[in-house]
């Protein structure tokens, strides 16, 4: 059964009204929405692990996402040919170049007006600049590309904002956070928001934070990405799985960053996972 260990009661009497207050625009620009977790009690994802899994997490010669990080630091430096520049040579060091970057995915492509997550920023600049194909969004290349970059901003807050250009998208995302799906009929608020730190099928379920992705899973045996895990999530409650990229799963990403945004939440990607 996978509710055996999750004590459902205070879920189904909780109110929710507080997640469903309407957004205040200040200055005409910034929306500000109501937290369901109150700031001072949020936590990153990396806390609610085993004392084994962080210490792999912290060690960046024991972690084993660095096998991938390193693929992702070759395909930065390697250029295709002298029309196809590499990251690098448009970029330069992506420690420099790239901190921050990953604090503030998705957002939206001033060009194409698309909603964006890191790894489709990462492959507009191989169609734009790079006159390459797209990457398999879980191809080990992509995994370790977006590894590298997100490395580049660790110890750096998460910082997506809600404004009016992706206001919609952030409604669209909050709503499917808050609707019940699948044949367990649970939303992601159930066990996130109303039962973090309790235990399902040996796990403690976290707040559900964005900001240690991709990260390495025990059970995959290799580097994920975000919309993989989310995808477990569904899973889990017998949903329909959206598929990786797709509008949905880009809207609850760009509702998950809002979530995770707080000065205490910062980027520790890539980590490491049961
Ligand atoms: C039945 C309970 C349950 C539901 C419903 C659920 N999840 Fe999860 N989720 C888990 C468990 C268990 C994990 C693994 C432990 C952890 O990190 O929380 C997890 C992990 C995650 C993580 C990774 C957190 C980290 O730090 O690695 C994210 C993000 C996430 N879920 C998002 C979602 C979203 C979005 C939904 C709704 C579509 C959802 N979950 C629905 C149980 C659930
Ligand atoms: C020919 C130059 C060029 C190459 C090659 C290139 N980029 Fe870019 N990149 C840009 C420009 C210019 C932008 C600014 C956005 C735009 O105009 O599309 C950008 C933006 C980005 C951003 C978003 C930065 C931000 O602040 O939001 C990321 C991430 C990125 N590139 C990663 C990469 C990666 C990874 C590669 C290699 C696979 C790459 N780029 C190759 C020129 C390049």
């Amino acid at each position: 059964m996978l509710f055996t260990a999750l004590t459902l009661a205070p879920v189904f009497g909780a109110p929710m009204g507080a997640a469903y207050q309407e957004g205040i625009i200040n200055n005409g620009q910034a929306v500000e929405f109501a937290r369901v977790i109150p700031s001072e009690q949020l936590r990153s994802g990396f806390t609610f692990i085993s004392d084994d899994l962080r210490s792999l997490q912290s060690n960046d010669d024991l972690n084993p996402a660095f096998l991938w990080v390193i693929q992702g630091e070759t395909l930065w430096k390697r250029a295709l040919s002298k029309d196809n520049p590499s990251c690098e040579n448009c970029h330069g060091e992506s420690n420099k170049s790239m901190r921050g970057v990953s604090t503030k995915y998705p957002q939206i492509d001033p060009k194409s007006g698309d909603l964006i997550n890191l790894e489709a920023r990462i492959n507009l600049c191989r169609a734009r600049y790079q006159h390459t194909s797209a990457l398999n969004l879980e191809s080990d290349e992509m995994l370790g590309i977006t590894a590298y970059v997100a490395s580049a901003s660790r110890g750096l807050p998460m910082n997506v904002r809600i404004d009016a250009q992706n206001r919609e998208h952030f409604l669209k995302g909050r709503s499917l956070y808050y609707t019940r799906m699948g044949q367990i009929n649970l939303a992601c608020t159930h066990c996130h928001e109303e039962n973090w730190s309790g235990k399902l099928q040996g796990e403690t379920i976290s707040q559900g934070h964005i900001n240690d992705y991709p990260v390495y899973r025990l059970e995959w045996q290799k580097l994920g990405s975000l919309h993989r895990r989310i995808r477990a999530c569904l899973s889990g409650v017998r949903a329909y799985m959206f598929p990786l990229g797709s509008k949905e799963l880009l809207d609850l990403e760009l509702f998950l960053g809002w979530r995770s945004s707080d000065s205490k939440i910062v980027v520790e990607s890539p980590g490491v996972r049961r």
